[in-house]
C-alpha cells in the first residue's frame, strides 16, 4: 500500500500554486513572464515579495503533507516517508495539470527537507537566505544551499534514505536549472532587486 502515499504525494506537490495564483489574481499565464517558471522567485517579479513569500510558503507546505499525514497513519519507514517526499517534488516539476510542465521545485524540496529534519532543512535555508544576499541570484542560493543538505543530513545522523533523497533532490534542481546555470554563465540573469 506504501504506492498509495507516493500517489498521494505526487498529487499534493503537482498543485501548480504560482500558475493558479497569477491566473486567478491577475487573469495571466506566469510561463509567458519572466523566466517562465511557475515557482515562487516568478511570482515575485511578476506580483511582488509578499505573493512570491505566500507561493513558497504553500509550495513548501504541499512538500511535506503527505509526508505528515504518512506519519499521522502510522507510516514510520524512513525509505517510504524519503520517496514520498521526492515524489511531491516530481508532481510540483512535472505536473499533469501543466501537461507535466512545472517548476523548479526549491521550495516543495525545503519543505520536504523540513518535514523529514527539520535542523538540516533550516541551517540550508539560512544557507540560501545567506547566497541570495550575497549573490543577489536565487538560482545561484538553491542550487548551493540544497546541495548541502545531504551533508547536513549526515552530520546529523539522519536515516540514510533521508541523505539518498537529498541527493536526488539537489541533483533534480541542478537540472532543473540548467537555463539559469547558461545564464549565470554568461552574466544575464536576473539579480534580485533588478527588473
Ligand atoms: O526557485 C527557483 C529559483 O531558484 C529560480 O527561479 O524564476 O529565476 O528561474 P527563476
Amino acid at each position: 500500500m506504501s504506492w498509495l502515499w507516493l500517489v498521494l504525494g505526487y498529487l499534493f506537490g503537482s498543485t501548480p500554486t504560482g500558475f493558479v495564483v497569477v491566473r486567478l489574481v491577475r487573469g495571466e499565464d506566469i510561463r509567458r513572464h519572466g523566466s517562465g517558471n511557475i515557482g515562487a522567485t516568478n511570482v515575485g517579479r511578476v506580483m511582488g515579495k509578499p505573493w512570491a513569500v505566500a507561493v513558497a510558503l504553500f509550495d513548501m507546505i504541499k512538500g511535506g503533507l503527505a509526508i505528515a499525514l504518512a506519519r499521522a497513519c502510522a507510516v514510520d519507514d524512513p525509505r517510504i516517508l524519503a520517496l514520498v517526499g521526492v515524489a511531491a517534488v516530481c508532481g510540483h516539476n512535472f505536473p499533469f495539470w501543466l501537461r507535466f510542465k512545472g517548476g523548479k521545485g526549491v521550495a516543495t524540496s525545503f519543505g520536504v527537507l523540513f518535514f523529514l529534519n527539520p535542523p538540516s532543512a533550516l541551517i540550508g535555508g539560512a544557507l540560501w537566505y545567506a547566497v541570495m544576499r550575497l549573490s543577489r541570484y536565487v538560482s545561484l542560493a538553491s542550487m548551493v544551499s540544497l546541495s548541502a543538505v545531504p551533508l547536513l543530513l549526515a552530520l546529523f545522523e539522519a536515516p540514510g534514505a533521508y541523505v539518498g533523497a537529498a541527493v536526488a533532490l539537489a541533483l533534480l534542481t541542478i537540472v532543473r536549472h540548467r537555463a539559469n546555470i547558461g545564464r549565470l554563465r554568461a552574466g544575464t540573469e536576473s539579480k534580485v532587486g533588478k527588473k
